[in-house]
């Protein structure tokens, strides 16, 4: 019997972690963003949503631009503080070292596995958020967290967060391999139909 639940937000999905980075008023800033999602193929395209009340937001439509910084579980409480503290308020450019690549106002954290710089293609107004469609202009890793050339979560560790209880979790374990697991149904779903 299905129940349905109070709270309509879409809270029942695990979103990964990471971390904004964007220049406030020309000071680098960070917070912690988990609504984001794939948004085109070619050119690779993302999309954030980040709340008006953020300092962050008024940076982005500022400059245009954002990084998206993916930490490693090592990273849980400070990934955390960035998402108490408003840059508003508290100075949070010390935080972390920082790079740049090709774009000037997107800062980079010089300690996460995953880092990527952005360029706003698209901005959607939305009642309290805005919807930042990006393009993602370069991903930067290092060659201990890649295997075969590409990111591998057992190296990177990223982790999740989970609302509305708020917590976080580390990947477990593989369950199977996509565009994979299903073929073995494909072919008997096949065969029935020609039987
Ligand atoms: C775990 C976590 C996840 C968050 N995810 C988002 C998010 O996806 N979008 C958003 O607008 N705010 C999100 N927030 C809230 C902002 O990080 C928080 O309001 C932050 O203080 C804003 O900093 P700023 O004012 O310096 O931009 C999150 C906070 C936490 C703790």
């Amino acid at each position: 019997m299905k129940t349905v639940i109070e709270q309509k937000n879409l809270f029942c999905l695990p979103w990964t972690q990471t971390i904004l980075g964007t220049h406030l008023e020309g000071k680098v800033n960070f917070m912690a963003l988990d609504w984001l999602t794939r948004a085109n193929y070619d050119p690779p395209m993302l999309g954030i949503c980040v709340s008006k009340n953020n300092a962050s937001h008024a940076a982005i439509l500022d400059t245009g631009e954002f990084s998206v910084n993916v930490p490693s579980v090592e990273m849980v409480e400070i990934t955390d503080y960035t998402g108490l503290v408003s840059g508003k308020r508290v100075d949070k450019s010390e935080l972390f070292e920082v790079f740049y690549g090709e774009l000037k106002s997107a800062p980079m954290i010089s300690d996460c596995p995953i880092t990527m710089e952005c360029k706003i293609t698209q901005t959607v107004d939305l009642p309290t958020n805005s919807f930042f469609i990006a393009e993602i202009i370069n991903i930067y890793s290092e060659e201990k967290y890649l295997t075969d050339g590409k990111p591998d979560v057992k190296k990177t560790t990223p982790f999740l967060l989970t609302m509305p209880d708020n917590r976080f979790w580390a990947i477990g374990e593989c369950v199977g391999k996509a565009w994979d697991a299903g073929k073995a149904l494909r072919k008997r779903l096949q065969q029935e139909k020609v039987e």
